[in-house]
């Protein structure tokens, strides 16, 4: 006898030859990190949400073949994302349906600068973004309370 298909995750919304379908949500966690800032965060919801989490230098662009939502964070450096975290969105494949949750680590200033950047170069290659989430002033080695940024990525995963 066959088992009912049963998923408790969250559902989205895609396009499969033009019909729109809807699809488990499928997370995974990539994210630069120059000093430990970001990579902290980026494990921290990784291991809030339970998804596969992978470090931009050492990951191929491809990855996300596998994947419906992409969480992908970058520390920000002059006001902008980190060259690494541009260059591997630059070889990004297209895509029509994926999601991207943004998050950014600074000291100052210049996320929102940092994250429209970021929204604004994967909407020309399809990806919508729907969370930029960025946390301040963290300390490498330091402890620090990712309780807001998780409990704004816990709100849409
Ligand atoms: C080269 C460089 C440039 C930076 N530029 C900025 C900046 O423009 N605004 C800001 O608030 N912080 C800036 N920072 C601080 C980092 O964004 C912050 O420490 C971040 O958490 C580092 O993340 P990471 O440890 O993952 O590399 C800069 C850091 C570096 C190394």
């Amino acid at each position: 006898m066959s088992q009912p298909l049963l998923f408790s995750g969250k559902l989205y919304q895609s396009h499969i030859n033009g019909a729109p379908t809807y699809l488990a949500m499928n997370p995974c966690v990539i994210y630069f990190s120059r000093t430990g800032n970001t990579k902290r965060l980026a494990e921290a919801i990784a291991n809030q949400i339970k998804v596969p989490i992978f470090s931009i230098s050492s990951s191929e662009p491809s990855i996300v073949d596998a994947y419906s939502t992409i969480i992908l964070g970058t520390p920000v450096e002059g006001a902008n994302p980190a060259k690494e975290t541009l260059a591997f969105i630059e070889r990004l494949p297209e895509t029509e349906g994926k999601k991207t949750i943004l998050f950014c680590t600074y000291r100052l200033f210049g996320n929102a600068r940092t994250l429209k950047n970021m929204q604004k170069k994967l909407a020309d290659k399809g990806y919508e973004t729907i969370l930029k989430v960025s946390k301040k002033g963290m300390k490498p080695e330091q402890p620090a309370d990712f309780s807001e940024v998780l409990v704004e990525i816990k709100k849409v995963i």
